[in-house]
């Protein structure tokens, strides 16, 4: 089992690297690092990924300035600024990465947002606020990086007030794979394991929370990985005045065994919404 403390140092190490910073920020438009839903062939990575954070926040119909919510790994702070603009709640980034929350500091500041955004430096296996103390535990791609995911859910359900919602997207592995097939999708990401539907409703189940709506948006999955490996090759020349030849090399290998994954039906994605009991 990837040992937890390793597990965390090696995303903050990742996350923080220059190649990554330039890579994610290049390719994906500078607000979000997640995948895209592709309603057109050759759609941009941004706007697809939008479409994500657009599609998560419908479950968030009803929201106002008094909605709390505290959005798990935050990345550059996308989803954040479109809740704080879209329905004027306030929102808590809690993210690994300084050199992200640097960036989403810049960003919420430009949009004139830093009332409605605290950006805090924090690992969301132990998470420092106060029980029952958010309406919205929202998170986007984040949580298929820890090594101890109950925990993750166990911290997200102890933040959440009675009647709190959860509402998230992780890749995820799909519920029966055959040993070992996972190998080259995990070593990318220094895990031995990968959450799945089932994971994700059994360890809620646990919590007492209820699952409200799975949405299984798997192909998507497929398209966006397809998409950025397709970007990554036509901006090759581009990207390597910013990124080092190396990590475009590994990014490039990587991508192909998450495509060779998804369509041989061992990955899996979608929208997972757990309500917790008033
Ligand atoms: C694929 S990115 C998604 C970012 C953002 N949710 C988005 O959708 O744009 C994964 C994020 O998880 C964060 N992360 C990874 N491990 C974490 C941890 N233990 N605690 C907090 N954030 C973490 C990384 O810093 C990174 O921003």
């Amino acid at each position: 089992m990837a040992n937890e403390q390793n597990v965390v140092a090696l995303a903050e190490r990742y996350y923080d690297s220059d190649d990554a910073d330039r890579f994610y920020f290049h390719v994906w438009g500078g607000q979000d690092i997640h995948i895209g839903i592709y309603e057109q062939p050759g759609e941009s990575i941004r706007q697809a990924s939008e479409r994500s954070v657009q599609l998560l926040a419908q479950s968030l119909d009803g929201a106002g300035p008094d909605t709390r919510v505290l959005d798990l790994g935050a990345g550059y702070g996308g989803a954040a600024r479109y809740l704080a603009t879209r329905f004027g709640c306030h929102v808590t980034c809690l993210n690994l990465s300084e050199t992200q929350n640097r960036r989403n500091r810049e960003f919420t500041q430009d949009a004139a947002l830093s009332h409605r955004i605290r950006i805090v430096h924090g690992n969301f296996e132990r998470v420092f606020e106060p029980d029952a103390s958010f309406d919205v535990v929202w998170s986007q791609d984040a949580i298929l990086h820890s090594a101890d995911r109950t925990r993750v859910m166990g911290e997200a359900r102890r933040v959440l007030k009675p009647g709190g919602l959860m509402i998230f997207t992780d890749p995820m592995q799909a519920d029966e794979v055959p040993d070992g097939v996972l190998a080259p999708v995990l070593e990318r990401i220094h895990l031995d394991s990968m959450g799945s539907f089932g994971f994700y409703h059994a360890a809620a189940r646990e919590l007492g929370m209820v699952a409200e709506a799975t949405t299984v948006l798997t192909p998507h999955l497929i398209t966006h990985y397809a998409r950025v490996r397709e970007e990554l090759t036509r901006r090759r020349e581009e990207l390597e005045g910013l990124v080092s030849r190396a990590y475009i090399d590994r990014m490039l290998i990587g991508l192909t065994h998450w495509v060779q994954a998804a369509e041989a039906g061992h990955l899996a994605w979608g929208v997972m919404r757990y309500r917790v009991p008033t």
